[in-house]
């Protein structure tokens, strides 16, 4: 498996790119598929704020739509306009929901200050008793 600390720095790549004039904070995910290939995204923010979509989501929306839904693990990393990480980043509950929807409660979510300071929680820790496709049987 790719490195974490790779991982890692594909995430905070990908925070360069991020589009968020109103918060100022700039949020990178880079997401491992279990074939190897690496998806990334950015938040992008709107005028209108509701239409704002998290890094995380945009990472997993640009896989699911290239047809890649098993995944293997999930860097995350946010910070401030101007300056370093000051706290672990850790996924919206939004996106916690739309991660549970293609991944195992072991799923690793790494939430990274930078590439050696980093927490490692799976996914069923960040979203216990979460809803699922299980409750249309
Ligand atoms: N944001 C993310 O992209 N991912 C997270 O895990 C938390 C929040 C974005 C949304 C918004 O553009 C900005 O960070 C402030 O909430």
């Amino acid at each position: 498996m790719l490195e974490e600390k790779e991982l890692i720095r594909l995430a905070m790549q990908a925070a360069e790119k991020a589009y968020a004039p109103y918060s100022g904070f700039c949020v990178g995910a880079a997401l491992l598929a279990k074939d190897g290939q690496v998806f990334t995204g950015c938040n992008i923010e709107n005028a209108a704020f509701s239409p704002t979509c998290c890094a995380e989501r945009v990472a997993v929306f640009k896989a699911v739509s290239q047809g890649v839904r098993e995944f293997a693990a999930l860097a995350v990393f946010g910070r401030p306009l101007e300056g370093k990480a000051r706290n672990f980043t850790a996924p919206c509950g939004v996106c916690r929901q739309v991660l549970q929807e293609f991944c195992s409660p072991e799923f690793p979510v790494i939430m990274a200050k930078n590439e050696r300071e980093y927490r490692t929680v799976p996914l069923g820790e960040l979203l216990p008793h979460g809803f699922g496709g299980d409750f249309f049987k």
